[in-house]
């Protein structure tokens, strides 16, 4: 968590880091701040809360300079406070970071009895103290850097400058993101691709262990201990105007209408409607080499992994067992060379997903990850990557990055079952067809959004939500619980309607709205039976049913319609109405619904 910018070259510093923070929000808004560099001085401005209390500082008091570092925070050492808020500065020297130092308290104790004085409650400003120290002894800023940074346990991407060196800034990395933007006489550093843009679409990704040391014209990357290594420069294929709302309210919502677009995106390329074939091109793993499938990942993108059991052992018949990432590495799972690892991660950075991808690695598994972000942590350590073609996901609520997972899922599998002879010709053309015509239906969904509003406005004051879903949409109904309750703070949960009767029916009431998930598929009858037992409690029903639905209509108080498709294909277009209920409640509760409370985008501790 947490987002780190640095800038150096002939434009306003403050603007630019103002700017890369406003992209990087979404990793934490606690608090923030930026030191600039001017006439041998650095001017530091820190602020409690959003980012738009830092902006209003700044234009407020404005900083001169054009080179400079921010930092927008989410607490882990230390409360929201503007002490405890970043760059943290000491002897001339200032730090910001992203990441954890875990043995700051040993140092600190030791730095202490050196007669050092702390500020803040946070582990960052360790590393203040520990590079000014050696700066201190005459040592050159990177020099300072690669001594301090030996002394630390932990992980971290930083950013520091000094005012003994004036026109630098020395970056490093280790386990958390860092990007240098190479731009005409001027670099940018940043925590994520979307603060880069507006400068450069060339960048440098930093790997574990490196130290850039950037000035206008040259940026030198180097090992801890000082020798020089090549990194080559990628160009990025994600725009500016990707990272802007584009006129929408939201980002969520701007979000929620790309996903035809970002679905279209991410399965153009691979797949050929004559044949039904499916090819990934890097993927050289044949799936007669495996005899098993764990699927690993955190949040929504577990949600996306319980779908893709559905598809794997439906289409490939590979067994497939799906774990939350942070339990996987804890309960010594069966791992072995004939396994392969489906690692999903939308920012590919959440470090339950890493450190279980490394576990699985270590154990000699395959790994694949399906990621959004290219060159992320992720990415790196996986042995083939699919990346979905969500672009640039900024609402902390994951959406359009979900359903390009499940069509990456989707993709794979049949990919699998193409090459197992699981499935012929004939039915992977049928299969491929339908998700060729996916984005239409979901437009039509979208086109709807208007129901779905007039709905939210009816339910937003209910304090409690309940979502039955069964078999491969059973997921579905926890990814819609999840949505409404991270963005509108409702308490909702999501169960398998079978199971209903074995506890939470106890729940029901007239309080109690049910969203139930009834595509017409094989399990609508018993869905009908849910339905039933739910109205004969006094509770509301509101479904998501297919065109042509009657029954279940009937026995409902209100209800969306959607196009029908594949059974493996149903969880998309149920995703969606869920998604705007969650975003139109949350609107009409006036939650902040692109950075709700206690969240942030990529959650880089364990
Ligand atoms: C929910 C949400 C989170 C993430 C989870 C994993 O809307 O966004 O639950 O899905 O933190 O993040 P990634 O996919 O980046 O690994």
């Amino acid at each position: 968590m947490c987002g780190i910018v640095g800038y150096i070259g002939s434009r306003n510093a403050s603007d630019v880091l103002i700017d890369g923070l406003r992209r990087l929000e979404y990793r934490g808004y606690d608090s923030s701040g930026l030191a600039v560099l001017h006439d041998g001085r650095i001017e530091l401005r820190r602020t409690v809360g959003k980012l738009s209390k830092l902006i209003n500082n700044v234009s407020k008091r404005p900083v001169a300079g054009t080179i400079g570092i921010g930092h927008t925070r989410w607490a882990t050492h230390g409360r929201p406070s503007e002490e405890n808020a970043h760059p943290h500065m000491e002897g001339g020297v200032a730090v910001v970071h992203n990441g954890i130092i875990e043995n700051y308290l040993a140092l600190r104790e030791e730095l202490k009895k050196e007669g050092a004085r702390f500020k803040s409650e946070t582990d960052t400003e360790i590393l203040a103290h520990l590079i000014s120290r050696e700066v201190r002894q005459g040592r050159s800023l990177e020099d300072s850097v690669m001594r301090a940074l030996h002394h630390v346990k932990g992980t971290y991407a930083i950013a520091v400058i000094s005012r003994h060196e004036p026109n630098k800034i020395v970056g490093a990395r280790k386990e958390c993101p860092l990007i240098v933007g190479l731009g005409q006489k001027e670099v940018v550093l940043s925590s994520d691709i979307p603060a880069i843009l507006d400068i450069t679409r060339k960048a440098l990704f930093l790997e574990d262990g490196d130290v850039a040391v950037i000035t206008r014209n040259r940026v030198a990357i180097k090992t801890l201990n000082g020798q020089d290594v090549e990194r080559a420069p990628v160009v990025v294929d994600w725009t500016p105007v990707m990272a802007e709302k584009g006129g929408y309210r939201h980002f969520m919502l701007k979000e929620i209408f790309e996903q035809p677009r970002a679905i279209t995106d991410t399965f153009r390329g691979n797949l050929m409607e004559e044949s039904g074939d499916i090819f990934f091109s890097d993927l050289s793993l044949s799936p007669g080499d495996i005899d098993r499938i764990y699927i690993i990942a955190c949040g929504t993108s577990w949600h996306a992994g319980l779908v893709g059991k559905f598809l794997m052992e439906g289409f490939s018949a590979i067994p497939t067992e799906v774990d939350l990432a942070s339990e996987f590495r804890y309960r010594n799972p069966l791992v072995g060379r004939k396994t392969l690892v489906i690692a999903i991660s939308q920012s590919g950075e959440t470090a339950d997903t890493l450190a279980a991808v490394r576990e699985a690695k270590r154990k000699g598994a395959y790994i694949i990850a399906i990621c959004n972000v290219m060159e992320s942590s992720i990415t790196r350590d996986a042995h083939w990557n699919l990346m979905t073609r969500a672009g640039p996901e900024i609402g902390v609520a994951s959406t359009k990055a979900f359903t390009t997972q499940l069509v990456s899922l989707y993709m794979l599998s049949l990919y699998f079952a193409r090459k197992l002879k699981r499935i012929d010709e004939k039915k992977g053309r049928e299969l491929v067809q339908e998700l060729v015509r996916l984005p239409m239906k979901l437009e039509r969904v979208l086109n709807e959004s208007g129901v779905v509003e007039d709905l939210a406005r009816r339910y937003f004051h209910y304090s409690d939500f309940l979502y039955l879903g069964r078999g491969i949409n059973y997921p579905i109904a926890l990814e819609g619980a999840l949505k409404l309750k991270e963005i509108s703070y409702i308490h909702a949960e999501g169960y398998p309607a079978g199971e209903m009767k074995h506890g939470p029916i106890a729940l029901i009431d007239e309080n109690m709205p049910v969203v139930v998930l009834a595509p017409n598929d094989s399990s609508y009858p018993k869905i009908i039976g849910n339905v039933e037992e739910v109205r004969a409690r006094g509770g509301r029903i509101i479904a998501i049913v297919n065109d042509g639905d009657r029954e279940v209509k009937e026995r409902s108080d209100d209800f969306i319609t959607v196009p029908s498709a594949p059974y493996y294909l149903m969880p998309v277009i149920l995703t969606l109405p869920l998604q705007l209920l969650a975003y139109y409640i949350a609107v009409f509760k006036g939650t902040d619904v692109d950075q709700p409370r206690n969240l942030a985008k990529s959650v880089t501790v364990e």
